[in-house]
C-alpha cells in the first residue's frame, strides 16, 4: 500500500511537468488545504478546484448542497471518497467528465498560477 501510493506520488509528479490545458484563475476558483505536516504537500501539490470553470455548465445546486455545503473544508473529500463515486468523482468518472487515472492527475494537482 505504501509503496503503491510512493509509485503514484512519483508517476503524477512526472505528469505534473507535463504541459496541462488551463484556464486563467478567476475569482472563486480555489485550492484546498491540507491540514497537518503532509509531507506530499510541497512536492504534491493539493487540489485545485475552478469554480467557474464548473459555473460554466452547472447550476449552483448540481453541487450545493448535496455534494459540499457552500463553505470551504467542512467535508472530508480524499482520493478513496472519489473512487467511491463521491465528492468529485460524482461527476469525475470518465463519462461525465474525466476521471482520476494517471494522466489526469495534474489537471487537478497543480497550483492556482
Ligand atoms: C478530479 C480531480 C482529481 C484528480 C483527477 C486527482 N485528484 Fe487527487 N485529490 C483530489 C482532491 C479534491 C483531493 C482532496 C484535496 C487534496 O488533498 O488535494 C485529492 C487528494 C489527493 C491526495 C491526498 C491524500 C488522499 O489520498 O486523499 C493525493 C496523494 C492525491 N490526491 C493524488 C492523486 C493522484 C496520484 C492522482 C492521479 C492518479 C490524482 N490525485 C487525481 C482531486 C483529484
Ligand atoms: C461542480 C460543483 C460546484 C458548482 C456547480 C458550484 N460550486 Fe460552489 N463549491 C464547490 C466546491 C467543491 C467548493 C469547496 C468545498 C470545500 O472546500 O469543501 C465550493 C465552495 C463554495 C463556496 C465557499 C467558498 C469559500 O471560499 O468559502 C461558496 C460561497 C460557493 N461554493 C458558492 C457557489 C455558488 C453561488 C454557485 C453557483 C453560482 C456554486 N458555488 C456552484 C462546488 C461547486
Ligand atoms: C457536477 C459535476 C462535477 C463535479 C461535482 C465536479 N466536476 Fe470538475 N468538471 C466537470 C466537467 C463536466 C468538467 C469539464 C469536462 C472535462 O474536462 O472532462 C470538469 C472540469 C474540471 C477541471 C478542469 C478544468 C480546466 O481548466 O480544464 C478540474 C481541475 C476539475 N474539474 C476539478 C474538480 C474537482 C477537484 C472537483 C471536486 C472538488 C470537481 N471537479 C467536481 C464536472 C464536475
Amino acid at each position: 500500500m505504501r509503496a503503491l501510493r510512493g509509485l503514484s506520488l512519483v508517476l503524477g509528479i512526472t505528469l505534473l511537468l507535463m504541459p496541462v490545458a488551463s484556464a486563467a484563475p478567476v475569482l472563486g476558483d480555489l485550492q484546498f488545504q491540507r491540514e497537518g505536516g503532509d509531507e506530499m504537500a510541497a512536492a504534491f501539490p493539493p487540489s485545485i478546484f475552478p469554480h467557474w470553470v464548473h459555473r460554466v455548465r452547472y447550476r449552483c445546486d448540481a453541487c450545493h448542497d448535496s455534494l459540499f455545503p457552500m463553505s470551504r473544508g467542512e467535508v472530508e473529500i480524499s482520493m478513496k471518497i472519489l473512487a467511491e463515486g463521491k465528492a468529485c468523482g460524482a461527476c469525475h468518472d470518465g463519462t461525465e467528465a474525466f476521471d482520476d487515472s494517471f494522466q489526469n492527475c495534474s489537471r487537478c494537482h497543480r497550483p492556482l498560477d
